[in-house]
C-alpha cells in the first residue's frame, strides 16, 4: 500500500509519518510505505528529509502552469505513478480543484492547524487569540472540494496561555500534530 505525501514547506508532519512508518509494525504487516514524497515548490526543506530516508521526490511547480486545472493535472499524473492507497496533504499550500478532488474521493486526507469546524484557512492561531479562545489544536480530516471541510478523523485540543503568541501556540499545536496525524494515517491504511 502506497502512500504519497505532499508538501510546500518544511514538512515536519511528513518526517512524523516517515518515522512512525519506519518504527511502525503496521507498516510492515500492511505492506504500507511512503513510496513519494512530492512538493510545488522545488526549495521545501522537507524534500531533504525524503531523500535521505530514501523516499522518491518530485517537484510539480505550479507557477510553470497557468490553470488551477492544468496543474492539478500534472500533479495527479506524478502522484498516479506510484498508485497510492492514500494521498497526504501535509502542509501543502494549494487549493484544489474539485475534479483532483473527486480523482482520490475517500483517500485524500489533510491536517489543519484548528479546531474545526472553527478558523478554516489560514492564520488561525492569530484569529484563535484575538477571539479569545481557551483552546487550539489540529483536525485531521477529508478532503472534500471545499476549502477545510469533510469529515474529522482525529483531533487534538491545546490550551491557549496567556502570554501566547501565534509562533508559541502554533509550536504547542505543532507537537500535537505529529502524534495524531501519523496515528490516523495508520488507520487509515489498517482498514
Ligand atoms: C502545519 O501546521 C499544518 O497543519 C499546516 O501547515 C503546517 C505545516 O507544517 N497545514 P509542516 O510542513 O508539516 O512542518
Amino acid at each position: 500500500k502506497n502512500i504519497v505525501i505532499l508538501i510546500s514547506g518544511t514538512g515536519s508532519n511528513m518526517a512524523a509519518i516517515v518515522r512512525a512508518a519506519e518504527r511502525g509494525q503496521w507498516a510492515r504487516r500492511h505492506h504500507a510505505q511512503v513510496a513519494a514524497v512530492i512538493s510545488n515548490k522545488a526549495d521545501a526543506a522537507g524534500l531533504g528529509f525524503a531523500k535521505e530516508h530514501g523516499i522518491a521526490t518530485a517537484v510539480v511547480d505550479h507557477k510553470a502552469f497557468d490553470t488551477r486545472e492544468a496543474f492539478d493535472t500534472a500533479l495527479a499524473a506524478e502522484i498516479d505513478r506510484h498508485q497510492p492507497t492514500l494521498v497526504v496533504l501535509s502542509g501543502f499550500m494549494r487549493i484544489l480543484t474539485p475534479g483532483f478532488v473527486a480523482h482520490y474521493a475517500g483517500r485524500l486526507i489533510n491536517i489543519h492547524p484548528s479546531l474545526l469546524p472553527a478558523f478554516t484557512g489560514l492564520n488561525t492561531h492569530q484569529r484563535a487569540i484575538d477571539m479569545g479562545c481557551r483552546f487550539a489544536g489540529a483536525t485531521v480530516h477529508r478532503v472534500t472540494a471545499e476549502l477545510d471541510h469533510g469529515d474529522i478523523l482525529d483531533q487534538a485540543v491545546v490550551p491557549v496561555l496567556p502570554n501566547d503568541t501565534a509562533a508559541t501556540l502554533a509550536a504547542r499545536v505543532l507537537t500535537q500534530e505529529h502524534l495524531i496525524y501519523p496515528r490516523a494515517v495508520e488507520r487509515l491504511i489498517a482498514d
